[in-house]
Formats: C-alpha cells, structure tokens, sequence
C-alpha cells in the first residue's frame, strides 16, 4: 500500500511539471507526457475506425486548416505521417475515453459517442495550444466526475440570438459541459413560440419598457422590447446541442413568474383583470390560479409541444419565488384546498406541481424544480435545482430525489466577480470570484456516501436581468464557466487554484481567436 502510494504520489508530481504548461481546461484525470514529439503538418488522415464520426472528423479538419491553412492530405508521400484514429470500443464508461499521441498515430478511444467527443475536444485543445510547435507524445485517461454539468442562460430578461445561443452552446462544448438549462419564461417576456397559444408571443414577448439602472432607482425606459425562439429555431438550438452532446433542459415556469403568460391570457390568473408583461424585475403578486383547471388544460397543451420540441429526460418547470397572495384571496383557489384537504398555500403550491408533475411522468419525462418546490410536500419523482443554498438539496438528497446544486454562492455568475464592484458594470448584487467558483465542492460533507449519490453535479446561472448584450454575457459566465467545469469534470483532490490559473492564462488564447470579451481580473492574479 505504501508503496503503491509514493508511486502516485511522484507520477502526479511528475504530471503536474509537464501539465502545467498546457491549456487543458478541465484538467483531465490523468495524463502522462512520454519522450518525443510530433508535428501537425504531418496529421495526413483523421479516421472512423469503427462507429461514425463524421462532425468529429470536420471538427478536427478545420481545426487542423485553421492553424495550418492546408487540411490534411492522406496522398503526401512522408516519412512521418501520422494518422488520427477515432475507435469505438465494446466496453466502458460511455462518458470516458482514453487518447494518446505515439510517433505514428493519435488515438482516441471510448465506447460512447459522447466520449469520443470528449477526447475531441482535448485534442483541439492541444492543437490551438502547440499550433506549429512540436507537440509532445502523450497519454491521457479521463472521465468526468459529475453527469450534470449544466449552465443556464436566462432569455427572458434579455433575449439572445439563435447565433449568439450557439456561442453559448460552443462554450460549454470546449469546457465539456453537457447541460444547457435554457430559461424561457419569465414575468418580463414569453420566448417561445406555442403552435395551439398564440399571444404568448404575440403579446406576451414584448414589453413596453425595460428597467435601467439599479433596481433602487425605479427608473425605466419606454422601448418596447422583446422576441422569442420559433419552433424551427428551437429546433435547430437542439440539434446544435446534441451533435455537442448537450442536453437542453427548457424551463417553463409556473406558478409564480408568469406574468407574460397572463398578459396574454388573462383568464389563467386568480384576479379578474388584465395584465402586462412585466418592466420591472423581481416577484410578481399575480400567478398562475391553482384553483382553476382551464391552467392545468393550458400546462399541459403547452408542455406537450414543449415535449415535442425536447427529447430530454428532465423538464424545468420552475417553482421559485410564488407569492401565495393572490391565492389566499381566490375563491377557486380556496375551494381547491377544500377539495383536496390542503392545509395552506404551500400544500396547494405542491399540488400544482405534482398534478404537473403527474402529467409529465406520464409521458415518460421527470421534472426539475427550484428548491422551493419542496415547501408543502416534493412531488414524487421530481429532481432539485437547490438554489437558495445547499439546504434544499442536502435536504432532497436525503428523500432520495436527484439534486442539482446551483446555491447563489458561489453558483449565480450575475454576482460580481471582483471585490472592486464600483470599476464593474452594474450586477445585481454579491460576490462570486473565480477562486470562489473553482474551490467549490458540490458534494455536501454532511451528507453519508449514499446520499451523495443523488448528487447529479452542479450547474451556472446566468440571469440576465443586468446583461443588456451578449457580450456581458460572455464576461459574466467567462471565465467562471471553466473553473466550473473543472469543478464538475476534474478529481476534486488534485485542485490546485495557481496551477488552474496558469492553464487558464494559455486557455484563454483559444477565446481571443473567437473575440470573447471573457473577464480579465485573473490576468492580475
Ligand atoms: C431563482 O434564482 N429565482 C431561482
Ligand atoms: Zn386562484
């Protein structure tokens, strides 16, 4: 055993030397540097060995065009000629793959699709990195740690392009992060379009006026200002992901935040009146009536579209931040409490998702909620995004429900990034820095091996509530994005923030080439 130890422990110090100097961002497993070196202009074939690869194969071809300006040629007669092999294996974690550079070949193996991806996206790292330099021969092992590696983007706050989502979606790509939570509806505009609704983009994407400034100052502009996703672009965002092999997860919010929904359809609220979408940012009093079934009908015609539109497992349907006002003074919504014997308006909360809940199951699709979706009684099959902290998922975790971890600190990259607030653009407020997303553990000390089972992984939000563009997108999810991903992807017990942050300095070129406008503060650190 001891000597077994000291084995480890002098390879990894031996690693750490040679790793140091690349731009692997997240830091792979294992990874070991051999004696020699090749060069790219002698890669002449990136081949199938078995399966298909196709976008891979492109993916490499122009990666290796873009440094080289040729792409590889399998005729050149030359001594040195190197072939990439992308091989299927019969076995194996399907998200793991193994590659290694000799002086004749590059290989990347795994037995998924997905890792072959993943063993990609290593070697287009290297290649941006060394360029025309002589690459060192190599072997890499590699897996990730956590199967939800998720980054959310909220559109309905500000809206974002199809070009500029796919940004988004390349982004997790070369950070090797498989979720994208795509927020969709919220009180200030409807993104998306509804075949059987239409005013929920007719009416409910646009609103007439846009807070500017701090909250505190109450002040709002009168342009009017919207948009929303069609369902042919929908389409082509998910196609986009899956040939990434990012799952998107759509958020359909309810009760609470559906204020662009009532704007539209007036009827579904508890109160007899009419609605705008909402200028201001916050929680709204007006929700969806959970006494009155035309909702339900309404859920679930919308969220069948929603079905065909998403093949993944999970469905978001929100949960958060539902003021119990309005139902407190309904009669519809009284009289369902009667009915069902619900002792508050928690009890009612938890009976609208797991009537929800309910309908998505059957169909063959879970749900995933805001922690507050716990608060009179989590629905029976539902997953938790614990945002408010780390209590709701230690909490769920112990029910044996999946949990996400997503707690403001330090998971909200709307937060500040540097402790320096009065030289950033206006946030909403807090502090997360770089170092505080990277040392960040979304496993619970207090919870037993079992219970961190039911830990999927963790995930960024990027509520857009003081992102007017999506360059200040790109500078509040960059570079927090890496140090996440390597959160979610690399063994906790090798973390090393300086040793992040030289990889990082090298990592960064790959974002110069694309014109990120990512955060800078860590070039001074
Ligand atoms: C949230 O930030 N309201 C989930
Ligand atoms: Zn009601």
């Amino acid at each position: 055993m001891k000597t077994y130890l000291l084995i480890v422990i002098l390879s990894f110090g031996f690693f750490q030397i040679s790793f140091s100097q690349m731009n692997l961002i997240p830091k792979p497993v294992q990874l070991t540097v051999d004696e020699g070196f090749i060069e790219i202009v002698n890669i002449q074939e990136v081949v199938s060995e078995n399966g298909s690869f196709e976008f891979e194969q492109e993916l490499i071809i122009r990666t290796i065009h873009q440094i080289t300006g040729k792409k590889p040629n399998p005729d050149k007669q030359n001594d040195n000629k190197l072939t990439i092999l992308l091989r299927q294996l019969d076995e194996g974690d399907s998200a793991a793959y193994k590659f290694f550079i000799d002086n004749k070949q590059i290989v990347i193996e795994s037995s998924g699709k997905v890792g072959i991806y993943y063993g990609v996206q290593t070697l287009l790292q290297i290649l941006q990195h060394y360029k025309n330099e002589p690459i060192p021969q190599l072997a890499i092992s590699d897996y990730p740690r956590f199967s939800w590696r998720g980054m959310h983007l909220d559109c309905s706050r500000h809206f974002f392009s199809v070009e500029e989502i796919k940004r988004y979606l390349d982004y997790l790509a070369l950070y090797k992060m498989n979720v994208f939570h795509w927020h969709l509806t919220d009180d200030q505009g409807w993104r998306i379009e509804i075949k059987a609704y239409p005013e929920l983009t007719k009416t409910g994407a646009w609103r007439s006026g846009t807070m500017v400034g701090p909250y505190s100052n109450h002040q709002y502009d009168n342009l009017n200002y919207g948009g929303y996703y069609t369902q042919d672009q929908i389409h082509e965002i998910v196609h986009y992901a899956s040939q990434r092999h990012i799952t998107v997860v759509p958020e359909i919010e309810m009760p609470g935040h559906s204020l662009a929904v009532l704007a539209s359809y007036p009827r579904l609220a508890c109160r007899d009146t009419f609605f705008e979408v909402g200028k201001r940012w916050g929680v709204y009093e007006d929700v969806f009536c959970a006494g009155n079934d035309s909702v339900f009908l309404f859920l679930e015609n919308v969220l069948k579209e929603i079905m065909g539109l998403f093949p993944g497992e999970y469905i978001h349907i929100g949960g958060d931040e539902c003021p119990k006002t309005r139902w407190k003074e309904c009669a519809l919504c009284q009289r369902r409490m009667q009915q069902e014997q619900l002792v508050d308006e928690h009890q009612l909360q938890s009976y609208f998702i797991q009537r929800i809940e309910k309908y998505l199951n059957a169909n063959g699709r879970r749900i995933i909620g805001w922690d507050e979706i716990l608060e009179g009684g989590l629905a029976p099959n539902a997953a938790v995004m614990s945002w408010r902290g780390t209590e709701g998922g230690i909490e769920a975790a112990r029910m044996q429900h999946p949990v996400v971890m997503t707690p403001g600190k330090p998971c909200y990259f709307d937060h500040y990034q540097s402790v320096k607030k009065d030289t950033e653009p206006l946030a909403i407020g807090g502090l997360n820095t770089l170092e505080d997303v990277y040392h960040y553990n979304p496993l619970p000390q207090d919870l037993s091996e079992e219970e961190k089972a039911y830990i999927l992984g963790a995930q960024g939000n990027v509520w857009t509530e003081y992102m007017k563009t999506f360059s200040q997108v790109e500078y509040m999810a960059l570079p927090r994005m890496a140090a996440l991903s390597e959160v979610l992807w690399s063994a906790e017990e090798t973390k090393d923030y300086g040793e992040f942050l030289t990889r990082l300095r090298e990592n960064v070129k790959i974002l110069d080439t694309k014109k990120t406008n990512y955060a800078k503060h860590f070039l001074q650190e």
